[in-house]
């Protein structure tokens, strides 16, 4: 199942892509002569661009299945082994998690677990206690950091959405039908930061660490960056449109160098509604998916989230906010200037003069991959309080050739102002011509080259039907297949070893696939094989040796185009061969996804998101999040 914009929720009995494709049919799917035309040309243009650069040709796995065999083979077999510390594992079907022989992993932090000792315990029944529910371990655990402060060692970490049937366990549906519930399933989502420590028995919560933090729906927010005290932003509670309350479905994550948390708020729209449905609204909504209907239903009990009554409230969500985990007090900021969308993480960079890179994806169906180049310099130990204020939005243009272009989303450029081009990102990224992309998930930065990855997840409907309101996706470029039910990584290298450089050459890391199902463009690329393959790559961080670690949030059902692709899973891939290996299987109807390190290095904190039970407490009990650790029993370091 699609579990990014699915919420995982059974909305009137559908997940919410179900849902969302009940109300917006598709027409008939478009022909298999497309794919395997995206292919032939896709092959070709890869020889060439296999030639052209030392980095280029590191592009082993791109070759569709066909022709790259030559530059396998000019790797040598220890090269191609010796970046795997573990034995891979198989795929897994069952309900608990597999790590590697010579690894164990424990349950770190679960839904419901006190983050402060005024807190009520977890209760089964109830799905946890309504009044503490902002004093434990939220929902859905997804993208983390951990932060060293001091001596402390804290992991910020989002919560993205809810999960009613379980959170709500007593209401038929889990649908809330008090504002007490609401404010629960509010209060059960945004971050977490908590101050995490290991003794003998492992790694656990310090609970009552005065670094410990919950921001849920509820907390204020500062609004910073261009579109601050733009009309759009204003409410009858903030005439003055710089100050919002609440941190929506957050997704991925990023960390700033100078140690601040960055949060990405993705399908905000779900939170909106309208108790009128005869309600008028803005044209603009269109495009993000906002409408009259709410995923959750909190317009019928907060009227804030009641676009009959206050119709500017969406235009205060979909934003990266920044977080300093060493601050409890202090307020988070949602930087307009990297743009509104369905945003997925936030990787940084620096550019070689010191300007700070934040690559950033929206992960929808035919939308776009963008990056801000900040205006000033980072500098350690200097102000760093308007890096993410100033700067340049750019969209990406990739080119068949295997060349790519950063525009500037400018007032030039879009005839919009800087304010507009803040909120309605997507608009103004249209009009200068981006590449529809494949549902950009999580972008990572490599930290040994020059070079970054974007997980494209899958799209359904690649050259059949845009995005309301967006642009057309021919097949083409790094979203070569239609009906794209595997999903592909991208990666790019900037020109001049530069990240803030505006041209850029592009390559396939991989294209997942299943081998034993198909023989043409869905059977994958060439490092795709029956012993590693997997679908709906999502997650991806890199380790500090320059591993990939790759997670997915997939099709987990076994059958059909996934037969033997098992359960969501955590994969390792190596940019300089292109092998790919499986280092972790989630449990089944789990999505894998978070991942950070201790700061020895010797723990990997990876994020298990709605397991259904028995996962993690046993038979007759709520399938709880969770975030585990993994570690190697000889206790070296692991990445
Ligand atoms: Fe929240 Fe696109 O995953
Ligand atoms: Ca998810
Ligand atoms: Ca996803
Ligand atoms: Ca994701």
């Amino acid at each position: 199942m699609d579990r990014n914009d699915s919420q995982h929720i059974d909305y009137e009995g559908f997940s919410f892509d179900a849902f969302d494709e009940a109300r917006r049919p598709d027409p008939e799917v478009t022909g298999f002569d497309q794919v395997v035309e995206a292919a032939l040309s896709r092959r070709g243009f890869l020889g060439v661009l296999a030639y052209g650069s030392g980095a280029a040709a590191m592009g082993l796995g791109t070759g569709m299945g066909m022709g790259m065999g030559s530059l396998l083979s000019s790797v040598s077999a220890e090269a191609a082994t010796s970046r795997f510390a573990f034995k891979p594992i198989p795929i897994a079907t069952d309900f608990t998690v597999h790590v590697p022989e010579g690894y164990t992993w424990r349950v770190l932090a679960r839904w419901g677990d006190p983050l402060f000792s005024d807190a009520v315990a977890f209760d089964h029944a109830t799905g946890g206690d309504a009044a503490t529910s902002n004093r434990v371990f939220g929902e859905n655990t997804d993208g983390m950091e951990l932060f060293a402060i001091g001596n402390r060692q804290v992991i910020a970490v989002n919560h993205e959405y809810v999960n009613p049937k379980l959170n709500l366990p007593k209401n038929e549906d889990g649908k809330p039908m008090s504002a007490e519930d609401v404010r629960k399933l509010q209060n059960l989502q945004g971050v977490t930061v908590m101050e995490v420590a290991e003794s003998e028995g492992g790694w656990n919560i310090v609970v009552d660490s005065p670094l410990n933090r919950r921001i849920d729906h509820n907390t204020e927010m500062r609004l910073s960056g261009p579109a601050a005290g733009h009309d759009l932003l204003k409410t009858a509670a903030d005439p003055a449109g710089t100050s919002s309350l609440g941190t929506f479905n957050n997704c991925g994550a990023g960390k700033t160098p100078w140690g601040t948390y960055l949060t990405c708020e993705e399908n905000f729209n779900g939170y909106f509604g309208s108790t009128d449905e005869t309600v008028a609204l803005p044209d603009d909504f269109k495009r993000y998916g906002i409408d009259a209907k709410s995923v959750y239903s909190y317009e019928k009990f907060d009227e804030r989230f009641d676009l009959s009554k206050h119709l500017n409230e969406p235009y205060r969500a979909g934003y990266i906010v920044e977080i300093d985990p060493a601050d409890p007090a202090s307020t988070p900021v949602k930087r307009t200037a990297l743009g509104r969308f369905k945003h997925e993480n936030a990787a940084t960079a620096l550019a070689r003069d010191g300007r700070v890179v934040v690559y950033l994806g929206d992960d929808e169906r035919g939308e776009f991959l963008y990056k801000f180049v900040s205006a000033g310099i980072y500098t350690p130990g200097g102000d760093t309080s308007t890096l993410l204020d100033e700067g340049m939005l750019h969209v990406a243009r990739f080119a068949e050739d295997g060349s790519g272009e950063w525009i500037a989303l400018t007032p030039e450029a879009t005839g919009m102002t800087a304010a507009e081009i803040a909120i309605l990102t997507r608009v103004a990224a249209s009009k200068v011509g981006a590449t529809t992309m494949d549902r950009p998930e999580w972008v990572a930065v490599n930290p040994v080259a020059i070079e970054a990855y974007c997980a494209l997840t899958n799209n359904s409907r690649r050259g059949v039907k845009p995005n309301a309101g967006g642009d057309e996706t021919p097949v083409g470029g790094p979203n070569p297949r239609a009906e794209n039910k595997y999903g592909q990584i991208v990666r790019w290298y900037p020109d001049g070893d530069d990240h803030a450089a505006t041209g850029f050459t592009w390559d396939l890391f991989v294209m997942a696939g299943n081998p034993t199902v198909h023989e043409d463009a869905y059977a994958g690329s060439e490092n795709v094989n029956e012993g590693n393959m997997f679908n709906s790559p999502d997650g991806m961080m890199f380790d500090t040796t320059g591993l990939l670690w790759i997670q997915t949030d997939g099709d987990d059902d076994n059958e059909g185009d996934f037969a033997g692709q098992g359960n969501n899973q955590m994969l390792a891939g190596d940019p300089a061969t292109g092998r790919i290996e499986r280092f972790l299987t989630g449990p089944n109807g789990s999505e894998v996804t978070g991942l950070t390190w201790s700061a020895d290095r010797r723990t990997m904190f990876v994020g298990i998101q709605h397991p259904k039970a028995p996962f993690p407490d046993g038979e007759g009990t709520l399938g709880r999040s969770s975030i585990i650790a993994v570690k190697r029993d000889d206790n070296l370091p692991l990445g």
